[in-house]
């Protein structure tokens, strides 16, 4: 670990296109690992395989600029039982990382101390009530106070949140989507106000508002025990 990559109480967010050339996506394929290669080829859509290949070869990339003499292609990555990737143990890196990719679009959080989850969104019109299915009765209920020329950047506030909670979490869609209540409102700082059977929770993770361009949503959550923690852009 460089000691200046990365401020103790700093959360690196890196976001990149995963729009590229030929030449670009040929050399973003020679860094994948050969399960990656394999994950990619079982893409239906050319578009998808494309934007898998920059995703993972930047995430490389990016990661192993917080090594010394670690070649990307190089690192190796273990996988919890739901599915999150985390650098291998034996890079002795200590990092803890979360990966969100939205249409072509993809972000990177990383942390020295934390457990982390990002979530990105491109803010799309809804075609269904999609809150009745994925939002706790606290969170309906205040949407429902919400101006309809407002109700898309509440609705995608809350999903994001929710969605870097699950991720930093780790216990994927295993954790009921209505156990546990996040802020969404403009003046409210985003804070998780309750998780069942964890009332030390709230203290326990931070949420973080991530800039993203306009017609997107992006939040972030931490393990941050209490601890303060910012989001530094690079
Ligand atoms: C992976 C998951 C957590 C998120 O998927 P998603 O929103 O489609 O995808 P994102 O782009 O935000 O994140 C995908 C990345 O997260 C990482 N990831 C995979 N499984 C993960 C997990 N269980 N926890 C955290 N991160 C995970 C991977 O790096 C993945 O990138 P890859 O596809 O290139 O390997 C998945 O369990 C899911 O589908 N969750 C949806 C839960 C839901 O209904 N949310 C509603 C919120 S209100």
């Amino acid at each position: 670990m460089q000691p200046d990559q990365i401020a103790t109480d700093a959360i690196d967010i890196w976001t990149w296109s995963l729009d590229a050339d030929t030449g670009q996506l040929a050399s973003f394929s020679e860094l994948l690992s050969d399960d990656e290669t394999a994950r990619s080829a079982r893409f239906i859509h050319d578009r998808d395989r494309r934007f898998f290949i920059v995703g993972r070869g930047r995430l490389r990339e990016i990661l192993a600029t917080y090594g010394e003499r670690i070649d990307p292609c190089e690192l190796t990555f273990d996988y919890n039982g739901h599915g999150k990737p985390r650098i291998g143990e034996r890079h002795g890196l200590g990092l803890h990382f979360n990966l969100s990719h939205s249409a072509d679009l993809a972000v990177l959080a990383v942390s020295l101390h934390y457990e982390l989850g990002v979530d990105i969104e491109e803010k799309k019109a809804l075609q269904e009530d999609v809150a009745a299915h994925f939002f706790s009765a606290k969170e309906r209920a205040s949407l429902q106070e919400v101006p309809v020329d407002r109700y898309l950047d509440h609705f995608y506030r809350c999903w994001t949140r929710k969605e870097a909670f699950v991720k930093a979490h780790g216990a994927g869609l295993s954790l009921p989507l209505d156990a546990f209540d996040v802020t969404f409102g403009e003046e409210d700082a985003p804070r998780l106000e309750r998780l069942e059977g964890d009332p030390e929770a709230p203290v326990t993770w931070s949420l973080f508002h991530m800039q993203t361009p306009p017609n997107f949503a992006g939040a972030v959550a931490a393990q941050t025990f209490g601890n303060t923690a910012r989001l530094r852009y690079r």
